[in-house]
């Protein structure tokens, strides 16, 4: 027996890095899982591998009349929603100066106005299913920041306090909110970063995919006390400096 039996969990950017491993945790543990993507190939392929009580279902998590029709087709076909894990996230780097408008306003769109519309529409199907867990997924960004990353901090950031609001709002009625802040985790998103780049952390490498999933599924079945609350996967980075502080110096 699954520990998310007969759950119904909405994964945004499913077909992605940590998405699908949050996915594939989730189906395991019994939950009927609905992928939902943009990228309609790899959504599509991922539902079909994690078996027949699982779906695709194309999502851009931007388009408010997406996530109307995809909450209605869910639940007619699934049942009432108790999962949602917002994940779908996008980066675009550069500094305050250099980033263009469009690009700082992309990001805003995907990482803080998707959850936020996704919350939305979801909220009464979570309360007909009489209550849940809507895990949003933000970033070590969400806690401290790098110069360069402006308007993806701020958009983590940006989560981290909607997901305290929305735990307020929604705790009456059996649904608790968490914001999930992982570090460097090694998927297509951080493809391009070296090994040197978590070379000075506490635990000197990336975390894997399947780290944050079982983070994700802890929050959703285990921290039955929390809403509001931030969990952090980060390799210590917030534990501090490594700099040894001795008393000649
Ligand atoms: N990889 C990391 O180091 C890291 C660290 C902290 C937080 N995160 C966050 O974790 C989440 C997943 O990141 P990842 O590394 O797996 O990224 P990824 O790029 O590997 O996957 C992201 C997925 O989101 C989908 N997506 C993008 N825009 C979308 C939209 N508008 N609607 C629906 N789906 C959309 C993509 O198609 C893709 O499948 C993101 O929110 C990211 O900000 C990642």
């Amino acid at each position: 027996m699954g520990r998310l039996d007969e759950r119904v969990a909405i994964v945004t950017g499913g077909a992605g890095g940590i998405g699908s491993a949050v996915a594939r945790l989730l189906a395991a543990e019994g939950a009927r899982v609905v992928v939902a993507d943009v990228r309609e190939d790899a959504g599509a392929e991922l539902a079909a591998e994690l078996g027949g009580r699982c779906r695709h279902q194309r999502l851009d998590v931007t388009d408010e009349d997406d996530w109307r029709r995809t909450v209605a087709e869910v639940e007619r076909e699934l049942g009432p929603v108790s999962v949602l894990v917002n994940n779908a996230g996008i980066a675009e780097w550069g500094s305050m100066e250099q980033q263009p408008l469009a690009s700082f306003r992309r990001v805003l769109d995907v990482n803080l106005q998707g959850p936020w519309l996704g919350m939305r529409a979801v909220a009464p199907s979570l309360r007909r299913a009489g209550g849940g867990v809507i895990v949003n997924i933000s970033s070590l960004a969400g806690l401290t920041s790098y110069a360069g990353i402006g308007a993806y901090a701020a958009s983590k950031w940006g989560l981290r306090g909607l997901t305290k609001t929305a735990a307020l709002e929604l705790a009456a009625d059996g649904v608790r909110v968490c914001s999930v802040h992982p570090g460097a985790i090694r998927t297509p998103m951080t493809a391009g970063f070296g090994d040197a780049y978590t070379a000075g952390q506490p635990l000197p490498r990336f975390g894997e995919p399947e780290e944050v999933a079982r983070m994700v599924l802890f929050v959703i079945a285990d921290a039955t006390f929390s809403t509001g609350s931030e969990f952090v996967l980060d390799g210590g980075i917030l534990a501090g400096q490594p700099t040894v502080v001795t008393s000649d110096d």
